[in-house]
């Protein structure tokens, strides 16, 4: 079912042509979110349609599982995608050599962005 609903988004954003994910639908935290990672410059990394890109995919990640340089892993969950913009450097993921830069977002900013994250995984 998870798979379905995921494929169902791609379709639906590979025939959006403004560049980004539909922004109807979205919950207005998540709505900002996606706002704020156009206007911070993640999308330049994660893709226009944060399919992926220079940095991982934001779509479908939540209950994955992403492995570390080093041997350790993670499933990715609420917590895990706010440490990760947090704290861009505490943890390298395998396969990714450009370090994803610092930002100055407050701790709601974040938190709107994480919604948006979550919605491209529902
Ligand atoms: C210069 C490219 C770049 C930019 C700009 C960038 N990122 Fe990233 N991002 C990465 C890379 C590369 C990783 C993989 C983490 C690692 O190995 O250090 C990553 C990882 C992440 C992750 C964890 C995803 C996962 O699968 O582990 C999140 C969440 C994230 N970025 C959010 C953001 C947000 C929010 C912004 C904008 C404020 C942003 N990124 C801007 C390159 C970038």
């Amino acid at each position: 079912m998870r798979r379905i609903s995921v494929l169902a988004l791609a379709a639906v954003l590979v025939g959006c042509t403004a560049g980004g994910p539909p922004a109807a639908n979205l919950s207005a935290s998540a709505a900002n979110g996606l706002k704020l990672a156009q206007s911070n410059g993640c999308a330049s990394c994660h893709g226009s349609d944060f399919g992926g890109g220079t940095g991982p995919t934001w779509q479908g990640i939540i209950g994955t599982t992403v492995a570390f340089k080093g041997g350790e892993s993670t499933v990715v969950d609420r917590a895990y995608l706010i440490e990760s913009i947090k704290y861009p450097d505490k943890r390298k993921h395998v396969g990714y050599s450009v370090v994803m830069p610092t930002n100055n977002l407050t701790d709601a900013e974040v938190s709107d962005i994480v919604d948006y994250i979550e919605a491209l995984s529902q």
